[in-house]
């Protein structure tokens, strides 16, 4: 047993939670760490809700500029990116603050690598070339639920000629500093809040039954999966309740913090070829696989499967784990139900030919940030599979 525990573990954001906090603290952490001229990354949405004006209005009434990149659409892209890069430098800014959602998160990431390191972003993608040197300080305001990318020492990048995500590692990458406030959510419609929470809930998920899982990311793991099984239905049956939507929002943090330490699965492997290919939002992506995923999975680990089962239903302490660890598949068919998650990608319209599910099945086996974590050992026939039962013809 000893003999298979040999790990090392380090999880390195400030993570500051509150209402307003924000408001009340972002500037005096800029300032402490001597900053000036702040680049700021986040989308057009955030800029019409006069959000960045707010934040932008309190740097400059105590002198500290920023410069505000909006251009960042879902799933970045890389030419998007090395504009940025270009801005940042241009405009001699001397830390990133990210506002926004995990594709805003992604961007400052990236952002970052390109400031400080020679070459185009793809060059660094799945770590061919290694990111060396620090980046500017990255502080994070996550508006979003769902990617914990304000804890993950990565960021994902699209390249849109190929319609491919690569994931661009390294520790470096992690947020100095992640402001979690609730009150940054308060405008978010319930769907995307499910879909989102579903994310968090599959990286708790993938992370607890990760083959590099130890006990340090289990029981952020657990956790995570308790917060979001006992606030989900709740916020979705009532949007405007702060507190159990504030809950979500800590439990995706949480979440993130899990697979920043203990990396993800199978259902992620096979969720990007779906965004990269038919631009499924990811939170949808994972939900919908998750089911399907798991039953095939299940083999792998039926204690740890059991006991995710009993965080659903605590009923099943009564049963042992192999009975429990059925019960899962069913379980979590139905949470996703509570939430109007699709069944399938039916829904989509696509016309699905053999080509087709071998060009997934081949760009899920080519994930490679994912696919060697899995619990199971994964062949492409057994991801065709997969795919044949998600992609009904
Ligand atoms: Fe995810």
């Amino acid at each position: 047993m000893l003999q298979n525990q040999y790990f090392s573990s380090c999880l390195s954001t400030i993570v500051r939670f509150g209402l307003d906090i924000v408001k009340n603290e972002l500037l005096r952490e800029i300032r402490l760490a001597n900053k000036s001229r702040v680049f700021i990354a986040t989308d057009a949405g955030l800029v019409k809700t006069g959000l960045i004006e707010t934040i932008t209005a309190i740097l400059m009434e105590n002198e500290i500029e920023s410069v505000v990149f909006s251009e960042v659409e879902p799933n970045p892209q890389v030419e998007t990116i090395m504009r940025g890069g270009t801005i940042y430098t241009q405009n001699s800014c001397d830390m990133i603050l990210a506002i926004g959602g995990g594709s805003s998160m992604d961007f400052a990431k990236a952002v970052g690598v390109v400031v400080t390191h020679s070459g185009h972003i793809l060059d660094y993608r799945r770590g061919e070339k290694v990111v060396a040197n620090s980046i500017p300080l990255l502080f994070a305001i996550p508006t979003t639920v769902g990617t914990g990318s304000e804890v993950t020492a990565a960021a994902v990048v699209t390249d849109p000629i190929v319609g491919r995500k690569y994931v661009v590692p390294s520790s470096f990458l992690v947020p100095k500093m992640a402001f979690i406030d609730p009150l940054m959510t308060i405008t978010l419609p319930k769907h995307h809040v499910s879909a989102t929470a579903l994310d968090a809930l599959v990286h708790a998920i993938e992370s607890y039954t990760s083959v590099r899982a130890t006990p340090i990311s289990d029981g952020l793991a657990l956790q995570a999966i308790r917060m979001i099984r006992e606030n989900l239905p709740a916020s979705y049956a009532n949007p405007d309740n702060l507190e159990t939507r504030a809950q979500i929002q800590l439990a995706s943090t949480i979440a993130g913090m899990a697979f920043s330490l203990a990396g993800l699965g199978l259902v992620h492997s096979c969720s990007h070829p779906m965004s990269a290919v038919y631009n499924v939002p990811h939170g949808i992506a994972n939900a919908i696989l998750l089911p399907y995923v798991i039953q095939y999975n299940l083999i792998s680990n039926i204690k740890k499967y059991a006991e995710i089962a009993r965080i659903f239903q605590p009923e099943l302490v009564l049963k042992n784990d192999q009975a429990a660890s059925d019960e899962i598949v069913g379980i979590l068919t139905s949470f996703n139900a509570l939430v109007d998650i699709p069944k399938d990608f039916g829904y989509l319209g696509i016309e699905v030919t053999d080509d087709v599910i071998d060009r997934l099945a081949s760009d899920a086996m080519d994930d490679k940030g994912t696919i060697p974590s899995n619990p199971r050992k994964v062949y492409k026939e057994d991801v065709v599979k997969i795919y044949n039962q998600v992609l009904p013809r």
